[in-house]
């Protein structure tokens, strides 16, 4: 009884956090890659979240019968895109580009954890002002206020 009111309470709390219960470990165990579904489109900035009809070309057969996916199927007939709530976010005074970290050699991971192995994301890794500069000193890479805090 006890296991059970817990498992509710997990359901629960991960369908507040998400429109939809995506799982990124179901999904890469599928053998999709990160590039499949974030393409770090031109200027490089953002790595952005899939189109609904890129899930659409498996979901149009799998799993028709979730009401999940009916949602999905509905946000993609309706070019309504799931609102997803947005995990890692930085203010808007903070510059920052994946397309200079992947090129440095940063890999996802160190900056976002195991993201193959969970099925909800959380902010497991600190974003702060601190750990861009350890980082930064750790890599010889400039540090100075205006390498983060001005508009490229
Ligand atoms: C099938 C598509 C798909 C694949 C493949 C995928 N993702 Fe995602 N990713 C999503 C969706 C949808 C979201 C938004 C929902 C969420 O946060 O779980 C997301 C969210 C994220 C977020 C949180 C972004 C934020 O700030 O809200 C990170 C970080 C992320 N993905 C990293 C990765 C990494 C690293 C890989 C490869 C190991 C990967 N993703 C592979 C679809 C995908
Ligand atoms: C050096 C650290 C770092 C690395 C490496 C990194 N990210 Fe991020 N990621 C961030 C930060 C910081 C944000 C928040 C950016 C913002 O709000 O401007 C973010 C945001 C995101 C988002 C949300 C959408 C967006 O573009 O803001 C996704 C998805 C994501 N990262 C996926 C990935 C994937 C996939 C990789 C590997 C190819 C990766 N990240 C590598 C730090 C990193
Ligand atoms: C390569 C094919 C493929 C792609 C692309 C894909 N999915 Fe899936 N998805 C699956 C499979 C397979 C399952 C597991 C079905 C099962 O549990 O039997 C699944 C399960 C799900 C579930 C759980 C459904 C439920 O009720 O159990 C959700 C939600 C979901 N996917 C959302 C998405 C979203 C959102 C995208 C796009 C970002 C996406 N999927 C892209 C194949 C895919
Ligand atoms: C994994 C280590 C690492 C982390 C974590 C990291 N950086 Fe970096 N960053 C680098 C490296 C290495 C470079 C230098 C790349 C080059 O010169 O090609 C760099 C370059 C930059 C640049 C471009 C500087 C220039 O030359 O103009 C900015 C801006 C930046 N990082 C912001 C951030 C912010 C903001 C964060 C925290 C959210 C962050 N970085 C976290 C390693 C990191
Ligand atoms: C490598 C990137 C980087 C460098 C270099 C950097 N910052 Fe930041 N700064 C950040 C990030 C990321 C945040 C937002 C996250 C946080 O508050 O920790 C931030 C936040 C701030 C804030 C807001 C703090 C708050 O509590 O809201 C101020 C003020 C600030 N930085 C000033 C500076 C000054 C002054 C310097 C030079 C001594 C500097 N920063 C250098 C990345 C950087």
């Amino acid at each position: 009884m006890k296991k059970m009111i817990f498992v509710l309470l997990a359901i629960g709390l991960n369908a507040q956090q998400q429109p939809l219960p995506y799982s990124h470990k179901t999904h890469l165990a599928l053998g999709l890659k990160c590039s499949s579904c974030h393409k770090n489109a031109d200027p490089g900035e953002a790595m952005g979240l899939p189109g609904e009809n890129f899930c659409m070309s498996c979901h149009q057969s799998v799993k028709t019968d979730s009401p999940h996916i009916q949602k999905l199927a509905a946000a993609a007939r309706e070019k309504q895109p799931i609102p997803w709530d947005r995990v890692y976010k930085l203010p808007n005074f903070v510059y920052f580009s994946h397309r200079v970290h992947t090129k440095a050699g940063a890999t996802c991971e160190s900056c976002h954890g195991p993201v193959r192995e969970r099925d909800v994301i959380t902010k497991e890794v600190a974003h702060t002002m601190l750990a861009c500069m350890a980082c930064h000193t750790e890599r010889k890479a400039k540090n100075e206020c205006t390498t983060c805090h001005e508009e490229k």
